[in-house]
């Protein structure tokens, strides 16, 4: 058995919401997922494709290009000229992947040696630090605090620098902290970057949902060869469950990167990248996710401004993007007088899930500096957020 499995904790939100799961009156926002359906034209194309088999297989039957199917790779570039003003090559600069998960597991992979370090905020999404470390890599951690929205400042990575240091892995709008880096700060951390030799991989998968502030990829403003963004359709169309992603960098990473891939899984399945590459390019669907966004940032406002006016929860306030609150909940516990073993978070989360029926994620799972904080998703719509309310105001 490999022991470094052995030795990794089950992703940690998976208790409380498997608790969610058998208990059907839990109000469960630990999930990250928006509460609207896939647009028709993927169901559509897809029905098309699954229809009366015929006598011998046809291409969509068969294995997909291993760096995407070219009409999704096409679609995906079309994203870019749309939303961000560039031109990428699909034939060179796009990898298709099985979720932003697996483009996350390639790029590490690609750009680092066993032994090489990746500088990672605390906090962050759960995924990474496991993955990283299971890919023999080191995770090095560099700590942001609430007082200024969770920033990763360059000074602080400059202090975290080793020999070793390889890789920037940013988020966002970030999991779990909503924070959204501006285009300016972008720009200056690739330079950073260029000039350390390190690659910045920047996970964009909520880049539809970012509220007054302009999201920036990664593949817009790094100039050096140096910038990989990973992206998927799970948040942009809610739908986690078609495994699309991808990732954008320059023709030396991606011509690596698919090696990795067709060597890690071949392909992702030929006839969901077909329909995916129709929802992509419908611009109903387009038009349906601006008005979701929109009704996330609505619903998720009004939310989060009643649970601001709850006792010890005053300092709670609507991010700059994604669909997450990261809850500061050292007062509660203390107005509260919730017995505190592990972390704040824990105990703040155990106590809603027991005393409220409503479930959180303790923000301890993101790394030590979201030990007192809880991660609730404000994605699930007006009725899921009503009734939490309620259940918090009680
Ligand atoms: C920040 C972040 N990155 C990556 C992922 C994984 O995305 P995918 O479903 O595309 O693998 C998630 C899923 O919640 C996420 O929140």
């Amino acid at each position: 058995m490999n022991g470094a499995l052995s030795a990794l904790a089950p992703h940690s939100s998976k208790r409380i919401s498997e608790y969610a799961q058998r208990h059907p009156g839990t109000i469960d926002l630990t999930v990250g997922l928006p509460s609207f359906g896939p647009p028709r034209s993927f169901g559509e194309r897809l029905a098309v494709l699954s229809g009366s088999p015929g006598e011998s297989a046809r291409p969509e039957d068969r294995y997909a290009h291993s760096r995407g199917a070219i009409e999704l790779r096409a679609a995906i570039a079309q994203v870019y000229r749309s939303e961000q003003g560039i031109d990428l090559d699909p034939d060179t600069q796009l990898l298709v992947t099985n979720g932003a998960a697996g483009a996350l597991w390639i790029a590490v992979l690609t750009v680092t040696e066993p032994g090489d370090e990746v500088l990672l905020a605390d906090p962050a999404y759960m995924i990474y630090p496991p993955m990283i470390e299971l890919l023999g890599r080191r995770v090095v951690r560099v700590p942001t605090s609430a007082a200024d929205g969770f920033a990763l400042h360059v000074p602080d990575l400059r202090k975290h620098l080793t020999e070793r240091s390889r890789v920037v892995l940013v988020n966002s709008p970030g999991n779990p902290t909503g924070r959204v880096t501006g285009g300016g700060e972008l720009a200056d951390l690739c330079t950073f970057a260029s000039e350390h030799g390190l690659y910045v991989i920047h996970d964009e998968v909520l880049d539809r949902f970012a509220y007054g502030i302009e999201h920036r990829s990664v593949a817009a403003l790094d100039h050096h060869g140096h910038g990989i963004a990973v992206n998927s359709l799970s948040k942009r169309f809610g739908v986690s469950g078609w495994r699309i992603g991808w990732m954008v960098g320059s023709p030396a990473v991606i011509a690596e990167a698919a090696k990795a891939h067709t060597f890690f899984m071949l392909a992702v399945s030929h006839a969901v990248q077909l329909a995916a590459a129709a929802a992509l390019r419908d611009p109903e669907a387009d038009g349906e996710l601006s008005v979701h966004a929109a009704e996330i940032q609505r619903h998720g406002e009004r939310f989060l401004a009643d649970v601001a006016q709850l006792p010890g929860l005053g300092g709670t306030a609507f991010p700059d993007g994604g669909f997450y609150a990261f809850v500061d909940v050292g007062e509660f516990a203390r107005l509260r007088g919730i017995h505190v073993e592990d972390s704040i978070g824990s105990a703040v989360a155990e106590y809603l899930l027991h005393e409220c029926g409503v479930a959180v994620v303790p923000g301890s799972a993101f790394g030590r500096a979201g030990e007192r904080f809880v991660r609730m998703s404000f994605a699930g719509g007006p009725g899921q957020l009503d009734r939490a309310l309620e259940r918090l105001a009680e």
